[in-house]
């Protein structure tokens, strides 16, 4: 039997989506408003995600309001088969553990093939494959992630964007705390669940400083790490250095660091002339949305041996003697060796998906094709939701302080 049809699985995903739910309450709350009023009732929606507890709660709060849904994986690596199995009760679903590049392409033509009206993604390769198909039928979509939004930019740039997309990346609700703290929990996680090993007193190298790099260096020095930053930026090198971080080059930090983490939407930040240096036994992992941010290309061809020592670690033994390791084979660490970012934090990214989702239904026959921020008003609809969910209650200002704020009188 497949793992997918499997009913025992999808107990155990079932069980796995119910604890996501019960820590997801912003989404939650906020959908709820739309599942009497069946607000997607009848849209046909193309989801591209990492198939986790999280998504499938996003997924079901789709479905009470309405909508028929799609589901392909965001990574070959990423899906958990238990909740991919319990997905398959509720929706049409192409997505395992384990998917070639092949089969990863093949799944989410599958989802495009079905016609819908709507995309949901994740790094932009669903929207990426609905252009190339010419899907006329597609109405908008939504992204979620910085690699995503940047592809659509370029690809707004030339002209070439079909339908309105909104950029949830670019949501505060959004980035500051989905980019950064989940990022930087869930990266560790990777780390630990693969490795089982001390961070404290480890020299701990962060390549990028954006919102993603920075939760990584923040949480790795609250475990005891000796953080070290590599960033080309000078205002975000700046921001780490007074951070208190050591920030140079990693021509100079391969030597030095015990673990590395490539954190930059970029290409080939750590080569092969830089592994060549590192200390035997150093660990490299990636947290970026593609595995080309360490070039494992080149590593695989000059590897004298390459061997699996544990799940999700590889050994490669370079010709010079020394032994590194890569975890989760260059993929999203945090995906693939733990279980991504905790649903607390994704219940304002997904809160901001499911609005954003919600407003292209409404509103797509008069938008025209290219990137939108989220809406102002579901930006903040989503924050109070969070608030609610966190339990925090705001301070209010007195009319006196309203007034002051506003005048030039001291
Ligand atoms: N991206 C990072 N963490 C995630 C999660 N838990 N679910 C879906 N997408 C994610």
């Amino acid at each position: 039997m497949s793992k997918i049809a499997d009913p025992r699985l999808a107990e155990a995903g079932k069980k796995n989506f119910e604890w996501a739910r019960k820590h997801m309450d912003a989404l939650v709350k906020l959908a709820e408003k739309h599942e009497e009023k069946k607000t997607l009732e009848g849209v046909r929606i193309g989801v591209c995600l990492h198939i986790t507890k999280e998504t499938s709660v996003l997924i079901d709060s789709l479905i009470r309001a309405g909508a028929e849904v799609f589901i392909a994986a965001a990574n070959p690596l990423s899906t958990n088969d238990d909740i991919a199995a319990y997905l398959a009760t509720r929706c049409h679903i192409w997505a395992w553990r384990g998917e070639t590049e092949e089969d990863y392409k093949w799944c989410i033509k599958q989802v495009i093939t079905k016609k819908p009206d709507q995309i949901i993604d994740d790094g932009a390769d669903m929207h990426v494959m609905a252009h190339e198909m010419n899907a006329k039928w597609v109405r908008g979509g939504t992204e979620e992630t910085t690699t995503g939004v940047v592809r659509l930019r370029s690809m707004e740039g030339e002209g070439k964007l079909m339908y309105p997309i909104i950029a949830v990346n670019n949501a505060k609700t959004k980035f500051l705390f989905d980019n950064r703290y989940g990022t930087g929990q869930s990266t560790i996680d990777g780390i630990l669940r693969a490795t089982s090993l001390l961070l404290a007193g480890k020299n701990f190298v962060v390549v990028g400083y954006g919102w993603v790099g920075k939760g990584i260096a923040i949480r790795a020095r609250g475990m005891g790490a000796r953080v070290y930053v590599v960033e080309p930026d000078p205002i975000k090198a700046l921001e780490a250095h007074l951070e208190g971080f050591h920030v140079g080059r990693i021509s100079k930090f391969a030597k030095i660091g015990d673990i590395f983490v490539t954190a930059t939407g970029q290409k080939g930040v750590i080569r092969y002339e830089h592994m060549e240096r590192m200390k035997d036994g150093a660990i490299l992992a990636n947290a970026g949305h593609f595995d080309v941010e360490i070039d494992i290309r080149t590593l695989n061809s000059k590897a004298r041996n390459i061997r699996e020592v544990r799940q999700n670690v590889e050994e490669y033994e370079l010709p010079n003697g020394k032994k590194i390791y890569v975890l989760a084979r260059g993929r999203v660490v945090n995906l693939v060796a733990a279980e991504g970012h905790p649903p607390e934090v994704m219940q304002m990214s997904f809160a901001n998906q499911f609005a954003a989702t919600v407003y292209i239904s409404n509103n797509y026959k008069t938008m025209k094709a290219g990137l939108y921020d989220v809406p102002v008003k579901v930006e903040a609809e989503v924050a109070a939701a969070a608030l609610s969910a966190y339990g925090i209650e705001l301070e209010r200002m007195t009319r006196e302080q309203k007034q002051y704020a506003k005048s030039w009188k001291v």
